[in-house]
């Protein structure tokens, strides 16, 4: 997946012919045991994948791997929204019951409005792989014009939950007057009514 940039950018991708615009997205691994280098981190790039198979518009991630200590992860929060201009940031790890986990406090500590559907329907989802999906807390909100949403910390989480969610994020990031994110519709037939949708070929 190559490396982490001077400026934190862990990878870029894209086609050259999309009709999408480019766009920021940040990439927060929360772990206290990837953050410390004790293992590591499988989260993040398990969501750049994911980006580079589905999008077909440029885009730039920015990625933050930090301790489940919550000032850190809102500060990191803010810096990706506010000063680096991401249109979504999407967190993974601390949503579960743990004392240490506290990612969704976070994040609601720093969006304006939440986005309940997020954290409903994944958990949804998620429930058809484990009975433990209960456990996440995991929330969606907006900040400013920024989309945040939680994901659980397994790397086999990510792709469980991520493929069904992003469809209705392209959409969401253009009623917050964000770039118009195009998708690769065979990976993820992302959702937009008709007269949202910018023109093709
Ligand atoms: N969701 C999916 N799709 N797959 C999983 O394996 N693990 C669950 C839950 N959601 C899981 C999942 C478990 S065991 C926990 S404790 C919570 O997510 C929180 O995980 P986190 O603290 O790493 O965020």
């Amino acid at each position: 997946m190559g490396g982490v940039d001077s400026h934190g950018i862990i990878a870029t991708g894209g086609k050259p012919n999309s009709v999408g615009d480019a766009a920021d997205i940040g990439i927060i691994t929360v772990s206290d045991r990837a953050s410390a280098g004790t293992y590591e981190d499988e989260s993040g790039p398990a969501i750049v994948q994911f980006l580079a198979a589905a999008l077909d518009s440029q885009w730039t991630a920015h990625y933050r791997c930090i301790p489940d200590e919550r000032q850190q992860i809102e500060s990191t929060l803010k810096e990706l929204c506010d000063d680096f201009g991401c249109s979504v940031v999407i967190t993974t790890g601390g949503t579960g019951p743990a004392a240490r986990d506290v990612t969704p406090e976070a994040t609601e500590a720093v969006c304006e409005r939440m986005m309940d559907g997020f954290g409903e329907q994944m958990r949804a989802i998620s429930l058809r792989y484990t009975p433990t999906a209960i456990l996440s807390r995991q929330v969606g909100g907006i900040r400013g014009s920024s989309l945040i949403f939680n994901l659980p910390g397994r790397p086999k989480a990510i792709r469980e939950t991520i493929d069904e969610i992003w469809k209705a994020v392209p959409y969401c990031v253009d009623l917050l007057g964000g770039p118009y994110i195009e998708c690769n519709h065979d990976v993820c037939p992302a959702f937009r009514p008709k007269n949202a949708l910018r023109q093709t070929g």
